[in-house]
């Protein structure tokens, strides 16, 4: 039990500009981004509120449609906006998440193999924006830069496997170091936020929350 988790997960207003995308994931200490195939086995109770924080802060929600599909994904409550990128258009049986509101399938244009991430982050700009993953969808996003922070919690487990890290693709070419903002623990896991240095040169108010 961590006292005042949402001090630490306040995100600030973003810039009128442009999106601030927060990237919120989970992996065990070797770097598996799933157990069983799923994220839920590696978190703890903690975890849940951060993702709820995390959601809570959030304008819109950006998620690959793999996770979608193996993660089950459920409507989110108006106003907020889900939007699921998908080349196939697959929302396989979930057909509730498919036809609700607050869903947003974004698919390629006529003519482009890929959904332009910085194009649809353009039209979401002056929004917090949480990239739920998974790995294909944030690899895009750190490789084109776009990323400005990182909660990753660390599940205290080493699994092996072939689990794949919490992105993958494209490698991020400059490699800069990010800023820690802070580490917490809770049972034996620990949450780290770390900022990328695109947000640093954005004209936001700093929070104040690195302990
Ligand atoms: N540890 C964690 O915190 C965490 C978080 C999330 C997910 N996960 C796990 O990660 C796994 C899924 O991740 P993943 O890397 O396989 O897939 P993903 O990133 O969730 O989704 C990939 C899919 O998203 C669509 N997509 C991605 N980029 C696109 C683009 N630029 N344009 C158009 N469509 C695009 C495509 O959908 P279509 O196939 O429909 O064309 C693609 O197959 C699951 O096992 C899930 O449990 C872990």
């Amino acid at each position: 039990m961590i006292e005042d988790l949402d001090r630490f997960y306040r995100v600030d207003a973003p810039p009128a500009q442009r999106a601030w995308v927060v990237m919120s994931m989970i992996a065990s200490v070797d770097g598996a981004s799933t157990m069983g195939g799923l994220s839920g086995p590696l978190g703890n109770p903690t975890d849940q509120q951060i993702l709820r924080l995390a959601r809570a802060a959030a304008d819109a929600i950006l998620v690959g449609a793999a996770t979608v599909r193996t993660e089950r994904y459920r409507p989110i409550r108006a106003p907020k906006r889900l939007y699921v990128v998908s080349r196939t258009g697959d929302l396989g049986d979930l057909a509730e998440l498919a036809a609700a509101d607050t869903t947003e399938l974004v698919r390629p244009r006529p003519g482009e193999a890929d959904v332009d991430l910085s194009r649809l982050l353009d039209g979401l700009a002056g929004q917090v924006v949480v990239s739920e993953g998974g790995p294909t969808l944030n690899g895009q996003l750190l490789a084109a830069g776009l990323v400005d922070e990182l909660f990753l919690t660390v599940s205290p487990r080493v699994l092996g496997g072939d689990s794949s890290r919490v992105a993958v693709g494209p490698s991020v070419v400059t490699g800069e170091p990010w800023e820690l903002r802070h580490v917490l623990h809770d049972d034996g896991y620990l949450f780290l936020r770390y900022r990328s240095r695109r947000s640093s040169s954005a004209s936001v108010r700093s929070s104040g929350t690195t302990s």
